[in-house]
């Protein structure tokens, strides 16, 4: 496995999402048995950073994943975990709230990061800063972060928060380079913010792509782990994704240690014409 260390924090390049983990948007009981063997395998191969959120299963996620790390006896210190608050969550109040229901589900007194899922038209960015400076201030929250924000966005973050903002979430794949596009990914590298590369291997296409199956034949891997590689051997890019076959849980952990060279990276970049 290979990290990024920023700000005395360090992460693995490949940590584990967990959207679906519990259900999807309200909790299914009848996928916990098969949730609970997907998260224990995860963290038996060595995923070292979650990613969860409130909205996960209304909450069952954070109580499945949290669930998990008790049962396989991970130490607290050893796993990262980040979650999130939903955009209907945003007022001072509401944050607070949230994040304790979000400890409470988790069955931990801090997490690691905290983001904020979503923009919400006039939401009142300094009032929900005011919150998250206060969670981190108390010691529930590490470091903050957001999610899914555009560069005036992020740029008024950095504005509002009283520690530096330590990742963006947001969608970005070999095919999708809107974040590229809109400058987000560009401005996180050059400003010490780390990009965390959501969705990362759910497009079918990665499956079919020519230049991508040649340079997953000539790294005996598979198409799914050099489009992770792809995203990891970028500075200050890691990703975070899911699958609940545990085959494929083992090759994309294992996918952070493929070297690509200049050529394959060159020609990855150029695989995809624009985002789909
Ligand atoms: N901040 C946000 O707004 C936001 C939005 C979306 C997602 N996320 C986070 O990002 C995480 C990952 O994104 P995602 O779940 O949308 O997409 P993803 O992880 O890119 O793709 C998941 C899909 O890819 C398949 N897959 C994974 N590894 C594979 C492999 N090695 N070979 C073949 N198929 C593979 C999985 O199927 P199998 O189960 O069969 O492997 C699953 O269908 C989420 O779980 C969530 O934590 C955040």
């Amino acid at each position: 496995m290979r990290f990024e260390t920023i700000r005395g924090l360090t992460l693995p390049k490949i940590g584990f999402g967990t959207w679906t983990i519990g259900g999807e948007a309200t909790p299914n009981p009848t996928v916990d048995s098969a949730s609970m063997i997907v998260l224990r395998s995860a963290l038996e191969v060595g995923y070292a950073h979650f990613d969860t959120a409130e909205y996960y299963a209304g909450g069952h996620a954070e109580e499945l994943l949290g669930r998990a790390v008790r049962e396989t006896k991970t130490k607290r210190e050893d796993v990262l975990i980040t979650t999130k608050v939903s955009p209907e969550h945003l007022s001072y109040d509401d944050v607070l709230k949230s994040c304790e229901n979000s400890l409470r589900r988790l069955g931990m007194d801090y997490v690691d990061l905290y983001l904020i899922h979503w923009p919400r038209l006039w939401m009142n960015l300094k009032e929900t800063f005011r919150a998250l400076n206060k969670l981190v201030r108390d010691g529930k929250v590490r470091h903050l972060g957001v999610s899914n924000f555009k560069l005036k966005l992020l740029r008024q973050s950095q504005e509002y928060s009283e520690t530096s903002i330590l990742t963006d979430q947001v969608p970005y794949s070999l095919p999708n380079h809107l974040y590229v596009e809109n400058g987000v990914i560009e401005y996180c590298q050059q400003n010490d913010i780390l990009v965390t590369a959501y969705s990362p291997v759910k497009f079918r296409s990665i499956r079919a792509n020519k230049v991508l199956g040649e340079v997953a034949n000539a790294h005996s891997a598979t198409p799914f782990q050099i489009a992770l590689a792809w995203l990891v051997m970028q500075p200050r890019v890691i990703t975070i994704p899911m699958s609940s076959n545990p085959a494929h849980i083992r090759e994309n952990f294992d996918a952070a240690d493929i070297e690509l060279n200049a050529d394959e990276i060159r020609r990855l970049n150029n695989a995809w014409k624009k985002s789909e």
